[in-house]
Order: structure tokens, then C-alpha cells, then sequence
């Protein structure tokens, strides 16, 4: 396993290109599997979770080829509809299996992800929604097996806004038969390009993006060329970035309203953010600490919860006490243990982290716990004064594609060496 070695305390500047967005390309790839024909999708991240999902589906049947950021999926030869344990363990979001099975073959054998680093993350909405659609669900022995004689729309209430529950709704609802209404549905960017996605093979799904979603059930889904949307946590991760660092980056293939919390969040901070059609350019003073904020993680258009690491780190260093409180996982606190070796202050208190700004951080040996914590490391490091050491980069390598070549490129002081 590698470590990525960083001294900090430069300013970045320059130019930087966010790739596809790895939830949507997820839910997508997944989503591939209903086509009675061939997708070709476009601007994929080549990260290893969807290295994982790839090699997942070929597993299944399904021919898949990866190059150049281009997927082309024939779900034709799919024929199997279990997936044990050690296929699904590596990835989470091989959950949307359960749908997209249940559409194939009218079953599934999908082995339950397990806990993670995060919290609990329970499925119990997903196995409510899929129940409403006519499935019937049970674990046995750690496996949910699911089978359905015919798939039948149907109103559901989300108790919780979860991504995944929505989406995994919308995936067995596209071919079920008469309509599917889903409340409380969650608005998240990449649920609303999934919706395009499956509409683009001639689903017929209306209202993605508010908290109604409504799914009138087609029999037949052709093949499409889709590019999905940008990555709205990596672009959230070069504007921490460039803020910490005091720098000056501007961030290229961005949808800006997808922004709209964070960027809303760093000029509160003294932070400048401007927007262009597909840009952002962020910068802030050198010199002068930032200002104190309290952030609360919601659903979107919330302040994302995947964004929460990151700030909280810039927010070591700002003028004064923030308050950060999570309340979508709770247990999203674990990279404080390391940024507090580093030299920051911080209290937890059950979802609340009390964060009093000191005058700056100190590199230190880190260690990721999760993906976005990793995140959160690479922005410690960066504005820390001294070199660090961040092991377990294999989360970091989970979501974000090529970052040491990106921050190389703006002229950060970034070594991937292999770890003792
Ligand atoms: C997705 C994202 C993840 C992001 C999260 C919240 C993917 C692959 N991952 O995760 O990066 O951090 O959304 O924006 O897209 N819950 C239940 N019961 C359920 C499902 C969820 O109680 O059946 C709860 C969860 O514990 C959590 C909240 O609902 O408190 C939101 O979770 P959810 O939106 O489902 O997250 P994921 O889809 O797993």
C-alpha cells in the first residue's frame, strides 16, 4: 500500500479539471443493466470504486468495456442473479443491485454490504420501497433474497431523504408495471442524472430533483450515449483547497448551482468564490485568517455531509470557535483524532464538534478512515507548516481520480511513495 507524503504551508494556483462524478457513475453503471440494448457512457472516473462495480457486472455476465473515461455496457449475457459476499463487500453501492435484479430476473441474492467507518447506514428504506413495488425480502443468514411475480407501481414514503433508497427505488420502478410515486424523495445532483440516464433510454421519470419523483413504468429501455455530470464533492474539495492553501485555483468543468451551499459557506469565511457557466475560481487573502462559521450537514441543497471533513479542517485554523453538526452519519468524526496530532482543537460532543481556531497546524503521521476523511487529510497536510505522512490512501484512491497529478499541477509539494 502507498502513503502520500506532503509538505505544506505553499500557495496553490493555477488551473484544475474536476472528472465524473463517482455516485452518479455508480447509480448509472447499475442502471445500465435495464438497457435491452448497449450504453455507452461518458466522462466516468477511473477510480477504483468504479474499477469494483466493473468488474462486478462482468462477474454477472454483463460485457463491459473501460477506456478513456467511456463505459460501454451490454447487459445482454447478465445471468446470474446472486451476489455473495465477497463480491459486494468492497463496494457499498452494490446495493443497487436489489433493483436492478429484481427488474432482470424477478429475484436477487445480494449479500448485505455490512457496516463502515461512518455510522450504520442501514437499508431498511430501500427494503421498503422495494416491498411497496410487490417484492417480497428476507435475510437469511446475511443475505437479502428477493423475489417478485411481477414488479407493480406504487406510492412510497421515504421516513428518511436517502440517496440510495431513492435510487434504488427508481431502478426497480422504471419497468414495473403502471406508475411509481416516491415522497420524500432525495434531490441530490446524481439522482437527477440518473433520472436523465434512464429517461435518455426512454424511461418515462418526471420531477428527479424535487422531493416528489414520479415513474411510469415502460416495457422496453434502447440503448443511449450519456455523459454524466461532474463531481460535485471533488469540486467542494478543490475550493477547501484552494482556501486553505490561500490560494488561487480555478476549477474547470463544474456546475456551479450544484455549489450553492459550499460556496455560500467560504464566503461567509472571508473566502472569494467566483462563478463562471462552468467554472469556479476561488481564492482567499494571504495572511489573513479566516472567519468562523457554523455548518450544519442536511440533505441537499444542504451543506453536504461529504463536505463536512474538509471544512471542519479549514475551519481549524479560522479566527475564532465554529460549530459543525452532523446529522446525516453519525459517526463522521473520525478524522478529528488526526487532525487534533496535527495541532487542532476539537471537541465532539455526541454530532457536534466544537472547533476553536488555532494559529496553524504542524505535519504529523496521519491516517485515513474513509474516503472523505482521507480528503480531509490531503487539505490538513497542504496548509499545514512541516511534512506528513498519509497512509491508508486506498479510501482516498476509492473517489478521487489521479489527485496527486492535479495538486503536482498546481504546484504542491505531493509524493506517492509506497508505505513502510
Ligand atoms: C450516498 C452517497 C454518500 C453520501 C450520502 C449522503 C453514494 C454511493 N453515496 O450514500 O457519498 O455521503 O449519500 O449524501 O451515492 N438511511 C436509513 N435507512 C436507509 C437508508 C439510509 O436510515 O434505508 C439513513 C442513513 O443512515 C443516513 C441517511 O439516511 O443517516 C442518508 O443516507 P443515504 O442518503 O441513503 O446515503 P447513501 O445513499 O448510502
Amino acid at each position: 500500500m502507498d502513503k502520500f507524503v506532503i509538505t505544506g504551508g505553499k500557495r496553490l494556483t493555477g488551473e484544475v479539471t474536476v472528472s465524473g462524478a463517482k455516485n452518479a457513475a455508480l447509480a448509472i453503471i447499475s442502471g445500465a443493466l435495464l438497457c435491452d440494448g448497449v450504453c455507452v457512457i461518458e466522462n466516468l472516473p477511473a477510480i477504483n470504486d468504479v474499477l469494483i462495480l466493473q468488474d462486478i457486472l462482468t462477474q454477472l455476465g454483463v460485457k463491459v468495456k473501460f477506456a478513456d473515461h467511456t463505459m460501454q455496457i451490454d447487459p445482454s449475457g447478465l445471468n446470474s442473479y446472486k451476489a455473495p459476499y465477497e463480491m459486494v463487500r468492497r463496494m457499498r453501492a452494490s446495493y443497487y443491485l436489489m433493483g436492478v435484479l429484481l427488474t432482470r430476473f424477478g429475484r436477487f441474492e445480494v449479500a448485505m454490504p455490512g457496516g463502515c467507518q461512518i455510522g450504520s447506514r442501514p437499508v431498511d428504506q430501500h427494503l421498503k420501497g422495494l416491498r411497496a413495488l410487490n417484492a417480497t425480502i428476507e435475510n437469511v443468514g446475511g443475505t437479502y433474497v428477493g423475489y417478485t411475480d411481477k414488479l407493480i407501481g406504487n406510492e412510497v414514503y421515504l421516513d428518511v431523504v436517502s440517496v440510495g433508497a431513492t435510487v434504488n427505488i427508481m431502478l426497480a420502478a422504471v419497468k414495473a408495471s403502471g406508475t411509481t410515486t416516491i415522497i420524500n424523495a432525495a434531490k441530490e445532483p446524481h439522482v437527477v442524472d440518473l433520472a436523465n440516464f434512464l429517461n435518455s433510454m426512454g424511461a418515462k421519470i418526471k420531477g428527479a430533483g424535487t422531493d416528489t419523483i414520479k415513474i411510469k413504468g415502460v416495457d422496453f429501455l434502447h440503448g443511449c450515449t450519456y455523459t454524466i455530470i461532474p463531481d460535485q464533492i471533488e469540486t467542494g474539495t478543490w475550493m477547501m483547497i484552494a482556501a486553505a492553501t490561500r490560494g488561487d485555483i480555478r476549477i474547470n468543468n463544474v456546475i456551479p448551482t450544484h455549489m450553492e451551499s459550499v460556496s455560500a459557506k467560504l464566503t461567509e469565511m472571508g473566502v472569494t468564490v467566483e462563478e463562471g457557466d462552468d467554472y469556479l475560481r476561488v481564492s482567499a487573502p494571504e495572511g489573513v485568517r479566516l472567519r468562523p462559521v457554523n455548518i450544519k450537514t442536511l440533505p441537499y441543497p444542504g451543506y453536504p455531509t461529504d463536505l463536512q471533513q474538509p471544512i471542519t479542517v479549514l475551519l481549524s485554523t479560522a479566527a475564532g470557535t465554529s460549530i459543525i453538526t452532523e446529522t446525516i452519519f453519525e459517526s463522521r468524526f473520525k478524522h478529528i483524532d488526526e487532525i487534533a496530532r496535527m495541532g487542532a482543537h476539537i471537541r465532539i460532543d455526541d454530532r457536534t464538534a466544537v472547533v476553536e481556531g488555532v494559529d496553524k497546524l504542524l505535519g504529523a503521521p496521519v491516517r485515513a478512515s474513509d474516503l472523505r476523511a482521507g480528503a480531509a487529510l490531503i487539505v490538513a497536510a497542504l496548509m499545514a507548516e512541516g511534512t506528513s505522512e498519509i497512509y491508508n490512501i486506498t479510501h482516498i484512491d476509492r473517489g478521487y481520480e489521479n489527485i496527486e497529478k492535479k495538486l503536482l499541477a498546481l504546484n504542491a509539494d505531493i509524493r506517492r511513495v509506497p508505505a513502510d
